[in-house]
Order: structure tokens, then C-alpha cells, then sequence
């Protein structure tokens, strides 16, 4: 199983200046909870504004660039790579952006993991939009904002129409 792990606004914004949008410690911990123990594939710039691996996981960076070396990540040239890799580590398998990622492996993705934040934010980066005749919502549970989560969220679990 393929999964693209997302949280976006409600103009399917997902960053600004290489960062997020927002500060919202209950979705890092779904974020971490969904991807611990599991291979997970990023784009050099989202690696760069994580800024370290992230614990537990196997971390798979795609980039171009030559001659780019940094412990702790397993760099490789190609999405397809990316993904070969992470397979033969295990079964799932985690997809986490950016934008650039997000738009070349939506088609090879069997699951969408999505915190909708409820935020309209200027953003220069997006997810595409999740067509509906290809995606169905089949779990929805929402949170309110409180003293620690500065908007409210939802988390939505998207699956791919058969057929
Ligand atoms: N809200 C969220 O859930 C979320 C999640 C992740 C990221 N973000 C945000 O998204 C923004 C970053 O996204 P982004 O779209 O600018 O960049 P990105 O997708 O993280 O990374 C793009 C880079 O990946 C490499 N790349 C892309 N396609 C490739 C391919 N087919 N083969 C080899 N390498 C390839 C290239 O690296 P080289 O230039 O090194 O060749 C490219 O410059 C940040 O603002 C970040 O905070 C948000």
C-alpha cells in the first residue's frame, strides 16, 4: 500500500517559504503515529525544511542533484527509485511531499491521509486537487481548535475508486 500523507488549507495550501503553514502539535503526532516504522519518500526541499531524518523510519529523499551526501538519509535520483527502495523494505510505504512530489505520485498512490486545516493562508505551494471521481472519503473525524492547535482539522482517509 501507497500512502501521500498531506496537510493542507482549504485552497489545498500546503506551504510557504519552504514551511508549513501552521503549528499544530495533534497533527505531527498523527503524522508521526501513521509513518513510524514504515519507509518514507520526500523531496530534497521538504527534507531541507525538516532540516534532520526523522526518527524510526527509513527517510528517502529524491533529487536531482549529484554529489549530495548527508547521514541518516538514503538519497536517490528518481521517484521510481524512491519507491523500489522503500518496497523492499516494507509492504506501506509513505509519500510526504512537497508539491512536486505530491503532483508526480498521486497516480501510483493507493491511500490519501489528509489533515483538512480549517484556514484560508497565502501559501506558494499546493496539493492538487483530489478529484473526486477518482477519490472517496471513507473516514472523517474531526477536532476543534484549542490553546496548543491554532485551527480546527480534520483527518480524512481517502481510497481510490476501484474500477
Ligand atoms: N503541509 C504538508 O503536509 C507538507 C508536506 C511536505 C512539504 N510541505 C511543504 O511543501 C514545500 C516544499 O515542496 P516543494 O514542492 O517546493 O518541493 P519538494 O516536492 O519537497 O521537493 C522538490 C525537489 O525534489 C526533487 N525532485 C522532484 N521530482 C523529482 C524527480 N522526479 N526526480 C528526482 N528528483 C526530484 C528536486 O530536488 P533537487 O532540486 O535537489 O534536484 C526538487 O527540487 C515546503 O513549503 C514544505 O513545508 C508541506
Amino acid at each position: 500500500m501507497t500512502t501521500i500523507v498531506v496537510a493542507m488549507g482549504e485552497k489545498n495550501e500546503i506551504g510557504s517559504d519552504n514551511q508549513l503553514l501552521w503549528h499544530l502539535p495533534k497533527d505531527l503526532k498523527h503524522f508521526k503515529d501513521l509513518t513510524s516504522g514504515h519507509p518514507i519518500i520526500m523531496g530534497r526541499k521538504t527534507y531541507e525544511s525538516i532540516g534532520k531524518p526523522l526518527p524510526n523510519r527509513t527517510n528517502i529523499v529524491v533529487s536531482r542533484k549529484k554529489d549530495w551526501f548527508e547521514e541518516g538519509i538514503l538519497i536517490v535520483g528518481s521517484i521510481k527509485e524512491a519507491v523500489k527502495f522503500a518496497k523492499k523494505i516494507d509492504e506501506n510505504i509513505f509519500i510526504i511531499g512537497g508539491g512536486n512530489i505530491y503532483e508526480q505520485t498521486m497516480e501510483i498512490t493507493d491511500r490519501l491521509e489528509v489533515t483538512l486545516v480549517k484556514a484560508n493562508l497565502e501559501a506558494d505551494t499546493y496539493f492538487p486537487k483530489i478529484d473526486h471521481k477518482i477519490w472517496k472519503m471513507t473516514e472523517e473525524i474531526c477536532h476543534e481548535k484549542d490553546e496548543k492547535n491554532q485551527y480546527d482539522f480534520c483527518f480524512q482517509t481517502y481510497e481510490r475508486i476501484e474500477g
